[in-house]
This record gives C-alpha cells, sequence and structure tokens, in this order.
C-alpha cells in the first residue's frame, strides 16, 4: 500500500493506508482518523449547502472547510483549519491529479503545505490541504492579485482572468518593495504551473503572505502554494495560460517562430521585471533537474492509468518545449 499523503511504501501502521508520521505531520496527532463519516453524495447535496454559507473561503469547486474536534475532523462553518475538495463529478479524479501536481510542486522546491487525501465513507479519495492562513488561533494576512490590482466582481464575472503575468510581477515589485526573491518565486510558479499543464493558473491563485505584520503594508512573500493540477486532462484544447503572459498580449518572436512557449519567453518575462537571464536558467534547469522524479510522483500517484498516461504526455511536451535552446 502507498501512502494516501507521502505516496511512499507502507510496512506497519495505525491505519493501512497512511504512515503514522504522515498522519502526525499533517493533523498534528497519529490519532486523528483519516476516514471521514460522510460520502461524496452527501457531500454534495447536505454538508456543503449547510457549510458554504458563511464561509469565507471562495473559488469555483465546491469546498468544505474543516477542523479537528478532538481526534475527528469535522465540517464547520468558523474555524476551519483545513480545506477540503471532493472531485466534482464533471473532473474525473481531480483530488487524485491535484495531491499529485501539489506533491511534484513540493520536490521542485515551492513551499506546499501539509496535503493528502483523506477516505470519504464510501471509499473515494478526497484531497485536503491545511490553511496557511491560520497560525494556531491567528490569522495570517494574506491576499490575492484580484485585491492587490484593486478589482472586484465589479470588474465583470472575468475580473480573475483581467491583466498579464507581467503585470502580476509588477505589482508583485510595488507590493513587496521590490523584493526580487518574491519575484523569481513567482516566476518559478508560472514554470511548474506551465510544466503540469494548469491553464487556470489566474489571478486568484496567485497570493502575497504578510508573516511579520510590523512591515505592513509590505508584504513579505508568495504563500505557500494552492490548486495546482492539470487542467488539460479535462480542457485538451484550452489555451495554455489563463492570463496573457506579457503585457499587452504580445509576444516574444521566439514564440511567434515557434508557436509555442518556450525558454525564451520566460526570460523575456524575467528580464522585464528585473531578474537576469541567468537567475531564470537556474529556475529552469532546476525544474529539468527534478524531471524524473516528477514523473515518479505521477507513476505512484493514485490517478488511473488512463488519467495518469494522459498526465505523463502532457508533462513530458512541456519539459521538451522548456528545453528547446533559443
Ligand atoms: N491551503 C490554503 N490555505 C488558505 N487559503 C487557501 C488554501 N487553499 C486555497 N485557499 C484559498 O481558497 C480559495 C479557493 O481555493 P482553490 O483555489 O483551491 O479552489 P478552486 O475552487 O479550485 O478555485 P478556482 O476558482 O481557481 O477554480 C483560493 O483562491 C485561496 O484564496
Ligand atoms: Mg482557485
Ligand atoms: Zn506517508
Amino acid at each position: 500500500m502507498r501512502c494516501h499523503i507521502c505516496l511512499e511504501d507502507i510496512k506497519i501502521s495505525k491505519f493501512p493506508e497512511y504512515h503514522d508520521r504522515c498522519i502526525k505531520k499533517l493533523f498534528g496527532s497519529i490519532r486523528v482518523s483519516p476516514h471521514l463519516d460522510f460520502d461524496k453524495k452527501d457531500f454534495m447535496t447536505r454538508i456543503a449547502m449547510e457549510n458554504s454559507k458563511r464561509m469565507s473561503i471562495s473559488g469555483v469547486q465546491q469546498k468544505l472547510s474543516m477542523r479537528l474536534d478532538g481526534d475527528r475532523l469535522v465540517p464547520t462553518d468558523v474555524n476551519g483549519t483545513y480545506i477540503l475538495k471532493p472531485t466534482p463529478y464533471e473532473f474525473p479524479e481531480a483530488s487524485e491529479n491535484e495531491h499529485a501536481s501539489m506533491l511534484m510542486g513540493a520536490i521542485a522546491g515551492i513551499e506546499t503545505p501539509p496535503l493528502g487525501l483523506v477516505l470519504l465513507k464510501d471509499g473515494e479519495k478526497a484531497y485536503i490541504i491545511r490553511r496557511f492562513d491560520k497560525n494556531e488561533n491567528a490569522r495570517v494576512h494574506c491576499e490575492d492579485m484580484t485585491q492587490l490590482l484593486g478589482l472586484n466582481r465589479d470588474a465583470g464575472g472575468e475580473y480573475k482572468y483581467l491583466h498579464s503575468y507581467e503585470e502580476v510581477g509588477k505589482a508583485i515589485l510595488k507590493h513587496t518593495n521590490g523584493n526580487k526573491g518574491c519575484v523569481m518565486d513567482f516566476i518559478r510558479r508560472l514554470i511548474f504551473n506551465f510544466l503540469i499543464n494548469n491553464g487556470d493558473y489566474h489571478l486568484k491563485n496567485i497570493s502575497l503572505q504578510l508573516v511579520s505584520p510590523s512591515r505592513e503594508p509590505v508584504f513579505d512573500k508568495m504563500t505557500p502554494n494552492y490548486d495546482a493540477l492539470d487542467t488539460r486532462i479535462y480542457f485538451p484544447d484550452e489555451y495554455v495560460f489563463a492570463l496573457d503572459f506579457l503585457a499587452g498580449n504580445s509576444f516574444t518572436s521566439e514564440y511567434e517562430a515557434l508557436g509555442f512557449f518556450s525558454r525564451v519567453d520566460f526570460l523575456e518575462l524575467g528580464k522585464r521585471l528585473g531578474i537576469n537571464d541567468k537567475a531564470v536558467d537556474a529556475l529552469i534547469s532546476n525544474f529539468i533537474s527534478k524531471k524524473e522524479k516528477m514523473i515518479s510522483v505521477l507513476q505512484k500517484s493514485y490517478m488511473s492509468d488512463k488519467i495518469s498516461s494522459k498526465y505523463h504526455a502532457n508533462l513530458s511536451s512541456r519539459f521538451k518545449a522548456l528545453e528547446v535552446v533559443g
């Protein structure tokens, strides 16, 4: 059996599907059960409706705020410390997909909250992630790019797709007082989402975090990673990126010549954000050096062969694009 949190083999443990150490890392105690007492049908009908009314986490996919009640994980509308995202009926294995994707991000050096798959009553696996905007009982201030760019619903339903990655990078510089490390982290996330074929890396999926309140309003860093999965599996014809890559939807001459994004595009983006070629190349090389490990996560993941082989093909073609020398 492979652990439903880290995907490594298990010998002996309290719950056969989990390492004791992984349960402890995710939930703080090995006594917390990863077996929930409701199934997906309950979730979709009753539980989601009861708890979504006052829930502060938004997003398109149905999700549930959870907290620990002693050794039990229970849905809650206040003081949630976990987010549960069961697989929607329309996107098969989305939970397993997001689980594997987020683990691949961690392998590539992206800060990642504790996360895993828990088991619903009917045996179905559901993705769960610990919230990074709560620390014990205190809130950690986070703002997403729609907030930082001053957009809201008045800007129209599609407001989370307004602005380009170049403009996001500039906004990060502005709100972090010119923190180049933070911009590099953003470019790293963009390369990552490109590689895994996440076509939904929009303004609400990019957020900054204020760790030291005394520095307000200067943000310290990007939040840990969230909402990363291969969306091409479900939308094979969708555009590569959720946002324009460069401001004004302009393209590099390499893009015009090749017809796909490659290393040169990331170098150009870096240049426009004050990051030199060498630094962006180092980010790319790091991903290339992690390629085998990322693929091995896919192979160990809980996705079916059908879905994981699509993922593998998508990932390989993006690595190829990144390896184009130009
Ligand atoms: N681990 C986390 N800790 C704190 N906040 C989080 C975490 N994960 C997600 N969020 C917040 O909750 C929102 C919704 O989560 P997420 O993006 O995973 O859901 P989604 O429904 O897939 O979103 P989308 O609208 O992009 O499809 C995010 O935009 C983010 O603000
Ligand atoms: Mg999201
Ligand atoms: Zn484990």
